[in-house]
């Protein structure tokens, strides 16, 4: 059976004071932890090991990143050993903001994958077409070639453990939110055209898939009741108490 998830990605928001008050206010919201819906919070690196020390029970936190190299002279870098250390054990990978601002490749995506793994941390792998893509009907090229990837040294075992995120970029951030109909579409075929033909059916199957891009209170039930999406990573709104629990709830209903 796989799990809903509710992931917040704060991104470069935040300040301590402001992020302190949220996390306890997310871990005052009772029973997170006894349903059947994760919680991740994934804030910037530098909160990391405070969130975790707020967290315990209830949520877990993850990062927004994680360095595709093991230790050394990589300066500003963030290795999945450390992240371990400090028992952070999610971390978002390739997110589109990455892609388009740092320049991350699909073949960097995957190396990142394989550190996460190697260090036991779940990797919310994040994939999705440009409008561009869209309107030139190349959406299920484009996210296929993207996660065979960022997949290409993950075994079934390791599978179990990940996450997958379609983010279509022409959503995030902008309010504009794809139709309930247009991201089942693209998570029955990520399910059924990209992870069954590398891991077989019933990992396929057992695969988290969440949907992110204006994930907002008003939109999130309609999305979590299509068959294919498990839960969703939410940007923006999961800078605002109120409105990150009641997606919570909403993922909770269902
Ligand atoms: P958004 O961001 O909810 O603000 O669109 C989603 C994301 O970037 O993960």
């Amino acid at each position: 059976m796989r799990r809903k998830i509710v992931a917040g990605n704060w991104k470069m928001n935040l300040s301590w004071e402001e992020a302190k008050t949220l996390l306890l206010g997310i871990n005052r919201f009772a029973n997170i932890h006894k349903r059947d819906c994760k919680v991740i919070i994934c804030p910037p690196f530098v909160y990391l090991d405070r969130a975790n020390d707020i967290f315990i029970g209830h949520a877990s936190v993850g990062a927004q990143n994680i360095s595709e190299y093991d230790n050394g002279a990589y300066t500003g870098e963030i290795s999945g050993e450390i992240l371990n250390s400090i028992g952070v054990h999610y971390t978002i990978v390739g997110h589109s903001e990455r892609r388009q601002y740092f320049g991350e490749t699909n073949e960097q995506v995957g190396r990142k994958v394989d550190k996460a793994i190697e260090r036991n941390i779940k990797a919310i792998i994040c994939c999705g077409e440009t409008l561009e893509d869209r309107n030139a009907g190349r959406q299920k090229h484009v996210v296929k070639e993207q996660l065979t990837a960022a997949l290409r040294n993950v075994n079934k075992e390791a599978m179990e453990r990940q996450i997958i995120a379609y983010e279509p970029v022409w959503a995030v951030g902008t309010g504009q939110t794809a139709s309930p109909a247009q991201a089942q579409e693209m998570h029955a075929f990520i399910r059924n055209e990209v992870l069954e033909p590398i891991f077989g059916a019933e990992v396929a199957d057992n695969s988290s898939i969440i949907y992110g891009g204006s994930v907002k209170p008003g939109n999130a039930e309609d999305l979590f009741v299509q068959p294919d999406i498990d839960g969703a990573l939410v940007g923006g709104a999961s800078l605002s108490l109120e409105d990150f629990n009641s997606i919570i709830h909403a993922a909770q209903r269902l």
